[in-house]
């Protein structure tokens, strides 16, 4: 399997309704639910495109910026854009979806850092390279 096999294998993709238990007082998604939920997608990316243990070590540049209204769904994208030694990092992005219309927009994007780990939780090379 080639890189970029590996990488289209493991894009992950994760819908989420938009229910008030996640929402802030302006009726729309909290962003700090927003990170967590993207964390997690790029933990299963990272942990699928990888199958090693992995940890985050660093999150860059999280740029809100639609609202996400309570109602809607959301979609959660995470795909591999880069490979390094041990570390490797996952770009996320939300898409807010309407319920009853097709209609669809990027709301958020961020890029999340992972590293490999071994038993004694070091960083450890990434097995897939090529
Ligand atoms: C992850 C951890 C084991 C890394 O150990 P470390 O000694 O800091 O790592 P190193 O300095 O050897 O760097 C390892 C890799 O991470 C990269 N890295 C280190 N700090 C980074 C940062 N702030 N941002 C992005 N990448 C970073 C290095 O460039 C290196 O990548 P490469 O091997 O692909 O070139 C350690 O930092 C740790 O345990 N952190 C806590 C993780 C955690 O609890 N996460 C939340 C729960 S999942």
């Amino acid at each position: 399997m080639t890189l970029e096999e590996r990488i289209q294998n493991s894009e992950t993709h994760i819908f989420k309704a938009v229910f008030p238990n996640t929402t802030n007082h302006y009726d729309t998604l909290f962003g700090g639910t927003a990170m967590h939920m993207m964390d997690e997608v790029a933990f299963i990316t990272a942990t699928r495109f990888s199958r090693q243990k992995m940890v985050t070590i660093s999150s860059e540049k999280i740029d809100f910026t639609k609202p996400i209204p309570a109602g809607t769904f959301v979609e959660l994208i995470g795909r591999v854009t880069r490979v390094g030694n041990t570390s490797l990092v996952v770009y996320v992005e939300i898409y807010i979806e309407e319920m009853y219309s097709e209609k669809r927009e990027k709301a958020i994007t961020g890029q999340f850092t992972f590293v490999a780990i071994d038993e004694n939780k070091k960083p450890t090379p990434i097995h897939f390279k090529q």
